[in-house]
C-alpha cells in the first residue's frame, strides 16, 4: 500500500452529448450504481485521503447526488467545457489545500471499472520515483482513445485520435484517462497546456509531452483492458455493464455460490451471496440484496433491497421488493410479491400472493392468492400475522389488521377485523344450494336459443 498522501480529482463536467440523455453522463449506472460512485469508491480504496470533483455549471443533479453520497468531496465548477486540462484546473483550489499532495490522481468520471489495485500500482510507480504516470492498456479496438507514444518504459506523449496520423493510430497502447502527477508539479504543468487545439480544447493528455520535455520521469503502468472501458455512448455503457457482470459473476462463484447459468444472472455492485447459495437461470439482483448461506433463488426471480436468510427458497417467478426480509428456511413461491415485510422462520407463501407492509410469523402458511390490502389510496397500513397461522387461500386482509397466533382464516375470506389467537375467522357469504335449479336454468336457456322461449 502506498504511503504518500493523495488527492484524487475526478473530472465529471463533460457534456456527454453522445448519451442523448436528460441525465448527466456520470450518473448513468453500471451494476446498479452511478459511474461516478464507482470511481469514487475505487480511489478511496486506493488510499486517496482527499477527494475533489469537477462538475459542470448547472449540474444540480450531480451536486445533489454528491452531497448525499460523498459529502467530504470538495466540488469545483468548470464553467465552460474547454477540455480535460481545463477541467482539472478548475479544481486548483484543492491542489494546495493545505499543502500540495505527494500524489494527485486525475481520473474521469466516465471510466467506472478500474480496480483499486490497479490505481495502487500507479501510485507505487510514483513512490518508486516517477513524476507523471499514466494507466494504459492494449486496446483490442483503440478507436476513440488517446494513443500512448513510448520510448522504452518512458512515456513520450499522448496523441488524441482526432490528431493522430495513420502510424500513431496503429498504436494499440491506449490512454485510460487515469493519470498520477506529483502534486508540486501540477499547477505549472496544467497551466503550460496553453496550446488549445483546433476546437479550443485544452487536453490533459498534453501534460505527458510537456513533462517528458522537461526531463521529468514519465511512465506508463498497464492494466487489463476490461478495467478501462470509457463510456461516451449507450453502446459503451452496455459494454461496461457486460464487463461488470462478468466480473461480478466470477466473484460470486469464487465466493462459493452456484450459478447454474451465470450468463443469465444479473448482479448489482453490492449483491452479497453466501456460501452454497444456488441461483437458477434468469435471476436479477437489483441493488441491496443479501442472500444467506445455502439459500436457493429459483429461476426468473427479481430481488431488490431484500434479505434472504440461510436455507430459504425464493421462486421460481418471485419478486422481492425493498424491505422484504425472508427468514431462515422460509419458502416464497411462484408469482409471489413481497414488499416491506418480514417473513419469519419456516413460513410458507407459495403461490400467487401479495404481502406488503406486513409481518408473517414463524411456520405460518399463507394460502394461494392471499392479498394484503395495504393501501387506501393515500396511506399505507400494516398487516400483522402471528406464528403458526393458517391463512386460507384467497384471503383478502384489509389493513390495518392483525391475525393472532394459531388462528385460521377460511378460504375466500375478506378479513376486515382483527382475529384473536387460535380463532377461526369466516369473512365470506354463506353458500346456498338449490337442488335441480341448474337443470331448470339450462333447459330454459336452450329453449330460448331454439326460438321457443
Ligand atoms: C479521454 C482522453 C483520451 C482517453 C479517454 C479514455 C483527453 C483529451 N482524452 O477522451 O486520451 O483515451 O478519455 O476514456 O483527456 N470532462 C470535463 N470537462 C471537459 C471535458 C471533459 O469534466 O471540459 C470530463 C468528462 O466528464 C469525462 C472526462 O473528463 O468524465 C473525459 O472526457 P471525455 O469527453 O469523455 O474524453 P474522451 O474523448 O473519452
Ligand atoms: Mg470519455
Amino acid at each position: 500500500m502506498p504511503t504518500s498522501d493523495c488527492l484524487a480529482v475526478v473530472l465529471a463536467a463533460g457534456e456527454g452529448t453522445r448519451m442523448r440523455s436528460a441525465l448527466p453522463k456520470v450518473l448513468h449506472k453500471v451494476g446498479g450504481r452511478p459511474l461516478l460512485d464507482h470511481v469514487i469508491a475505487t480511489v478511496r480504496a486506493a488510499g486517496a485521503d482527499r477527494l475533489a470533483v469537477v462538475i459542470g455549471a448547472g449540474a444540480d443533479q450531480v451536486r445533489a447526488h454528491l452531497a448525499a453520497t460523498a459529502p467530504d468531496a470538495s466540488l469545483h465548477v468548470q464553467a465552460e467545457r474547454r477540455g480535460t486540462a481545463h477541467a482539472a484546473l478548475a479544481a486548483r483550489a484543492a491542489f494546495a489545500d493545505p499543502a500540495p499532495a505527494a500524489h494527485v490522481l486525475i481520473l474521469f468520471g466516465d471510466t467506472p471499472l478500474v480496480r483499486p489495485q490497479t490505481v495502487r500500482a500507479l501510485r507505487d510507480r510514483m513512490d518508486a520515483g516517477a513524476d507523471l504516470v499514466v494507466l494504459g492498456f492494449e486496446a483490442s479496438d483503440p478507436t476513440g482513445y488517446g494513443r500512448l507514444v513510448t520510448d522504452g518504459d518512458r512515456l513520450v506523449r499522448i496523441v488524441e485520435e482526432k490528431e493522430a496520423d495513420a502510424a500513431t493510430r496503429a498504436i494499440r497502447l491506449s490512454n485510460s484517462g487515469i493519470m498520477g502527477i506529483r502534486g508540486a508539479l501540477l499547477p505549472d504543468l496544467l497551466e503550460s497546456i496553453g496550446n488549445a487545439n483546433a476546437k479550443g480544447e485544452f487536453y490533459l493528455t498534453d501534460a505527458a509531452e510537456i513533462a517528458a520535455g522537461r526531463g521529468l520521469v514519465t511512465a506508463v503502468v498497464t492494466g487489463p483492458e476490461a478495467e478501462f472501458v470509457g463510456i461516451n455512448d449507450r453502446a459503451q455503457l452496455a459494454a461496461a455493464e457486460a464487463l461488470f457482470q462478468a466480473r461480478a459473476r466470477a466473484a460470486a462463484m469464487a465466493g462459493g455460490a452456484t450459478l447454474t447459468a451465470p450468463e443469465t444472472v444479473f448482479l448489482s455492485h453490492d449483491t452479497v451471496l453466501g456460501r452454497d447459495v444456488t441461483v437458477e437461470p434468469n435471476v436479477v439482483f437489483a441493488p441491496g440484496v443479501t442472500v444467506g448461506d445455502g439459500a436457493e433463488i429459483r429461476a426468473f426471480s427479481h430481488l431488490e433491497g431484500a434479505t434472504v436468510a440461510p436455507g430459504a427458497i425464493v421462486g421460481p417467478y418471485a419478486r422481492l421488493r425493498p424491505g422484504a426480509k425472508v427468514g431462515p428456511g422460509a419458502h416464497i413461491g411462484n408469482f409471489v410479491e413481497i414488499k416491506n415485510a418480514t417473513i419469519a422462520e419456516g413460513a410458507k407463501i407459495n403461490h400467487l400472493s401479495y404481502i406488503g407492509d406486513a409481518s408473517v410469523g414463524a411456520r405460518t402458511n399463507v394460502g394461494a392468492g392471499t392479498i394484503t390490502c395495504n393501501y387506501d389510496g393515500v396511506f399505507k397500513h400494516a398487516t400483522v400475522i402471528g406464528a403458526g397461522v393458517f391463512v386460507g387461500s384467497q384471503t383478502t386482509l384489509v389493513a390495518p389488521v392483525t391475525v393472532g397466533d394459531g388462528a385460521f382464516t377460511a378460504a375466500g375470506s375478506v378479513i376486515t377485523e382483527d382475529v384473536p389467537a387460535d380463532a377461526m375467522a369466516f369473512g365470506r357469504a354463506r353458500q346456498a344450494v338449490k337442488p335441480g335449479a341448474g337443470k331448470a336454468k339450462r333447459e330454459a336457456l336452450l329453449a330460448r336459443k331454439a326460438g321457443k322461449g
